[in-house]
C-alpha cells in the first residue's frame, strides 16, 4: 500500500476534530515526562515542543511560572493554524522537520508522538544537540512506537504512514552518540499487552 506523509494524516486528523484526542491519549504520558524533566532544569527555562500538535503542550508549559516562554513546531498547517486560533499570542511556526532550527537555542526540547515519523531519528537527535538546546540542557522524549510495543508494530500499515522501528537500545545508544549524557528511560503506562511510553530523557 502507498504511504501517505505523517504531516498529511495529522492534518486530515486536525481538521476531523481528531487531535483533541491525542491531547487526552497522551496528556499522562505527557505529565510523567514533564514531572521526570522540571526538576532537571534551572530555575527559569525556555522551551520548545516539537511535533507540537495544536498546541496543548506549549499552553499547559506557558501556565509554569519559571517557564519564559515555550515554543511549538509542527510541519501541519492545519495543526498550527488551530493552535494559533486557540491561542492568538501563542508562538507556534508550521515547520517540517528536518531542515528548520530555532534562532535561538533553548534550555528544554519536549517532543511527544513525533521522532518515529522521520526517516532518521537519530540523525535528528544530534541536530538537537548540536543546534537546539542550551548547554546543559535537557530533551526528554516519549515514543509508543517501538520495537518492544509489539501492539503498535501494526501502526504504519493500517495509518499507511512510514514509521522507524527501533528498539529501547537503539534509542537510548542513538541518546548516547548524539551527545547526551544522564540518560534515563521508563516505559510509562505498561500493562499486560501494552510495553508502555517510551520515555528517554538526556542531558546535553
Ligand atoms: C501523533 S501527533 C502528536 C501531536 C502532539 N505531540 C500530541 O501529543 O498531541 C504527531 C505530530 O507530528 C507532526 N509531524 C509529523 N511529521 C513531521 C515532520 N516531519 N515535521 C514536522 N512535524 C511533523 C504531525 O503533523 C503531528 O501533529
Amino acid at each position: 500500500m502507498g504511504k501517505i506523509s505523517a504531516v498529511d494524516l495529522f492534518s486530515s486528523w486536525a481538521e476531523m476534530g481528531k487531535d483533541e484526542g491525542m491531547e487526552t491519549g497522551h496528556a499522562p504520558s505527557v505529565e510523567f515526562m514533564i514531572s521526570k524533566s522540571i526538576p532537571k532544569l534551572n530555575d527559569d527555562f525556555s522551551a520548545i515542543d516539537i511535533g507540537c500538535g495544536n498546541g496543548w503542550l506549549v499552553r499547559k508549559l506557558n501556565t509554569f511560572e519559571n517557564c519564559l516562554r515555550c515554543t511549538g513546531i509542527d510541519g501541519s498547517e492545519s495543526m498550527i493554524a488551530k493552535a494559533k486560533s486557540i491561542d492568538s499570542d501563542g508562538d507556534y511556526f508550521c515547520q517540517k522537520l528536518p531542515g528548520w532550527t530555532p534562532d535561538e537555542k533553548v534550555d528544554f526540547v519536549i517532543s511527544m508522538e513525533f521522532l518515529y515519523y522521520l526517516n532518521e531519528p537519530l540523525k535528528f537527535l544530534s541536530e538537537l544537540n548540536k543546534n537546539w538546546l542550551n548547554e546543559n540542557g535537557i530533551l526528554a522524549i516519549g515514543i509508543d512506537h517501538y520495537l518492544e510495543n509489539t501492539s503498535s508494530l501494526s501502526w504504519s500499515e493500517s495509518l499507511g504512514v512510514s514509521m522507524t522501528t527501533l528498539s529501547i537500545q537503539e534509542w537510548t545508544k542513538g541518546f548516547e552518540d548524539a551527545g547526551f549524557s544522564n540518560i534515563e528511560f521508563y516505559q510509562y503506562g505498561a500493562k499486560e499487552d501494552w510495553a508502555g511510553t517510551l520515555v528517554i530523557i538526556g542531558q546535553k
